[in-house]
């Protein structure tokens, strides 16, 4: 596609790759370069031949934060009736296709936020988190203060939103923010990031697509409502054809060919 903020390639089959980029603003998440992200995402969602997508940055910054100098001069009528930021929830309520997050150096404020958006988050261990918000007289408004807290708990949240001191991303793997910290660079977080997403693009996308809305579904539900979804949709693959082209396969000691259906 052609972007002004973003670039969009996909170097590997059944893997869309979403790089911000905006390198004089250390990617700073303004609304124009939302609307171009959330244009990609839907694109590479409704592609039957995309089964992961991948956003990164640079080497530097995966994203500084939202754009400080749009925020600065914003009422409170103007943010409140246009709901600004509300264009940032596409990717966690509309986006079925799993997303990956590969975070090297700066994911700040609503780069944090958007990086936690995602449903799996890879960094290196030497990236820079952080919701320094309370810095600038503001709070995180993308979601930090409710998805940071659910993967580090109350009380460490609290500490990181309240004095916006930054982490590592080797802290944000032992904290459970991140999946992975990966020893290395920029290079080496990608080629991890693209293995992980290759092998989900490998899968049934009915089955991938269902695994996704449960996990999710265990950060709205109590234990025993989750467990029920979970099963009413455990029944429900049994009438998916790619249930039964695995365990046939298996059976067979053949590869599974997934219809996808
Ligand atoms: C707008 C930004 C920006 C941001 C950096 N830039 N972050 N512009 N919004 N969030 C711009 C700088 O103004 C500068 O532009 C250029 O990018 C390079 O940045 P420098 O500061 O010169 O780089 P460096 O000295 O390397 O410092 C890097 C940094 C620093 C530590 C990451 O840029 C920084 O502190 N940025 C702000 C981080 C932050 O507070 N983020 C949270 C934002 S609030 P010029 O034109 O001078 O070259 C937020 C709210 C979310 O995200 C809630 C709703 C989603």
């Amino acid at each position: 596609g052609s972007y002004e903020h973003i670039l969009t390639s996909t170097p590997k089959p059944g893997v869309g790759l979403i790089t911000l980029n905006r390198p004089k603003a250390l990617n700073a998440l303004c609304s124009p370069l939302f609307v171009e992200l959330n244009e990609a995402l839907s694109k590479y969602d409704n592609d039957k031949s995309i089964g992961a997508i991948i956003i990164t940055g640079s080497e530097k910054a995966f994203a500084a934060g939202a754009d400080i100098k749009e925020m600065a001069p914003l009422s409170f009528s103007a943010a409140y009736s246009d709901n600004f930021i509300a264009p940032w929830s596409h990717l966690a309520n509309t986006i079925r296709t799993p997303v990956i997050a590969a975070v090297s150096g700066y994911a700040l404020g609503g780069g944090c936020e958007l990086a936690m958006m995602c449903d799996i988050l890879y960094c290196t261990e030497t990236a820079t988190f952080g919701q320094p918000e309370i810095k600038l007289g503001t709070i995180p408004g993308a979601g930090g203060s409710q998805r940071l807290t659910r993967a580090v708990g109350k009380s460490k949240a609290m500490e990181l939103i309240l004095t916006g001191k930054n982490f590592s991303g080797k802290e944000a793997a032992e904290w459970g923010v991140a999946a992975k910290a990966v020893a290395g660079g920029h290079e080496e977080l990608l080629e991890q990031a693209f293995k992980t997403a290759e092998t989900i693009a490998s899968y049934s996308r009915v089955a991938v697509v269902a695994g996704k809305e449960v996990v999710n579904k265990s950060q709205e539900l109590s234990l025993k409502e989750g467990v029920e979804y979970e099963r009413r949709l455990f029944h429900a693959l049994f009438g998916s054809k790619d249930q039964k082209i695995g365990m046939t396969a298996f059976a067979e000691k053949k590869k599974a060919e997934w219809s996808h259906e």
